[in-house]
């Protein structure tokens, strides 16, 4: 069992300590000061994205294919070389973690923890409550159910309470709630809700996680929160609701599913809003698609495009180095050929959201990334 928050505390420590840390050649994790920890760890190249962002105390995520962590070698290593922090994709998903009731399959979400502990990562836990992927014997569609309302929110407490004890210590970051409003701002009419008679459901879930793992720092997770509007402001007055209540709520996971078919968001303010309520802020999902073509769903219609999904990375990685409280930012995925997006958005189809294309080769999305974070913690002195 792991405290990821120590290595949040020896970094603070170095940084109050004014600690200036070498940088030269490959890096390790000592050179990561976040998970500062005494070598032998592996080494992963000084100009990798994990390397950079470090030198500002920021985490770089990417979310993880479980089929695909340990069988391909190159997806494999890259996702140990670029990357500081991981997310289940769906590893940690009630479905795939409690299909049968009562039995648990925890192996494939392990895996991933193991690999995160070997490689000096930190682990984002997606996600204990949501309405989509949920064991069919709670739900088919996270709107109706067979079982009362005293039996959903019996399993419910079982089911937060079983996850995070048993990943207690291995996670830095859970996504507690999961995309509970919809894009007018209104609260989504789910198996939650209606049990609890309103968005009660919410607060009890965080009381629950905090209980089962006091050290885990506690986020809401949703999109479309990087633009002001209906849903962003609902969540905004949510997050109040639950700090005057007193509800253990440590952060709020911007999901950041942009597309160059819609102009970019004001994201950075609404990052700062969230920060001014004294949460920590995260990039949690961000992928920016673009119109691809139907017999090539990642090849962009418009040979102008990669341009603008270059804007849209870098204009997104800048808000939240801009904002002290955003810890981490992390790509739903990498590579163009595991991500999600061709198959949700088929007509018209998207694709070419990610940073690495189909075989696993960097694009300009990768390389202004890197530029970012390397001019982030100072270009180098003129002369
Ligand atoms: O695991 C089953 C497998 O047993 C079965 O053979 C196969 C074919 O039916 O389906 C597999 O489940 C799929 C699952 O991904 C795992 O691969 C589901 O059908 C498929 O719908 C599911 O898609 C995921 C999607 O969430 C579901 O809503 C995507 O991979 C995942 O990237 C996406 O991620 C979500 C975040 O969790 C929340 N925010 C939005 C984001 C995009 O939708």
């Amino acid at each position: 069992m792991r405290r990821p928050w120590l290595p949040l505390a020896v970094a603070t420590a170095t940084a109050l300590l004014g600690g200036q840390l070498a940088f030269a050649g490959s890096a390790t994790a000592d050179s990561d000061p976040v998970s500062a920890k005494p070598s032998p760890a592996p080494a992963y190249p000084a100009d990798s994205l994990r390397a950079l962002a470090a030198r500002v105390g920021l985490r770089i995520g990417t979310a993880v294919n479980a089929d695909e962590l340990g069988s391909n070698a190159k997806y494999t290593q890259i996702t140990a070389e670029q990357f500081s922090s991981v997310t289940a994709e769906n590893a940690m998903k009630w479905a795939e973690v409690e299909a049968v009731r009562g039995t648990y399959t925890w192996e494939k979400a392990d895996q991933l923890v193991a690999f995160a502990e070997k490689n000096r990562q930190l682990v984002r836990g997606h996600t204990l409550l949501w309405h989509n992927q949920l064991p069919a014997w709670l739900s088919t569609d996270g709107y109706t159910t067979t079982l009362s309302n005293e039996e959903v929110k019996a399993a419910l407490k079982e089911h937060i309470f079983a996850q995070v004890r048993h990943f207690k210590g291995d996670i830095w970051q859970w996504d507690v709630v999961n995309e509970a409003f919809d894009d007018n701002g209104q609260p989504r009419q789910t198996i939650w809700y209606k049990a609890w008679g309103g968005t009660g459901y919410i607060a009890d879930a965080f009381r629950w996680a905090h209980q089962a793992d006091p050290h885990a720092l506690l986020f809401y997770n949703d999109y479309n929160l990087e633009f002001t509007g209906p849903k962003s402001n609902a969540v905004y007055e949510l997050v109040k609701s639950l700090k005057a209540q007193r509800v253990p709520i440590h952060g709020v996971g911007f999901q950041g599913h942009l597309s160059t078919q819609y102009g970019y968001p004001d994201l950075q303010s609404n990052l700062e809003r969230f920060a001014a309520l004294g949460q920590k802020v995260a990039l949690t999902e961000v992928d920016v698609r673009t119109l691809t073509k139907p017999d090539a769903v990642n090849v962009p219609v418009d040979a102008l495009a990669p341009y603008a999904q270059e804007s849209y990375w870098s204009r997104s990685l800048k808000a939240c180095l801009a904002v002290r409280a955003c810890i981490s930012f992390t790509p739903w995925g990498f590579g163009d050929s595991y991500s999600w997006v061709p198959g949700w958005f088929s007509n018209p189809q998207a694709g070419a959201a990610l940073i690495y294309d189909e075989q696993l080769n960097p694009k300009g999305q990768y390389q202004v990334l890197q530029q970012d974070l390397a001019l982030a913690s100072g270009a180098p002195h003129r002369g």
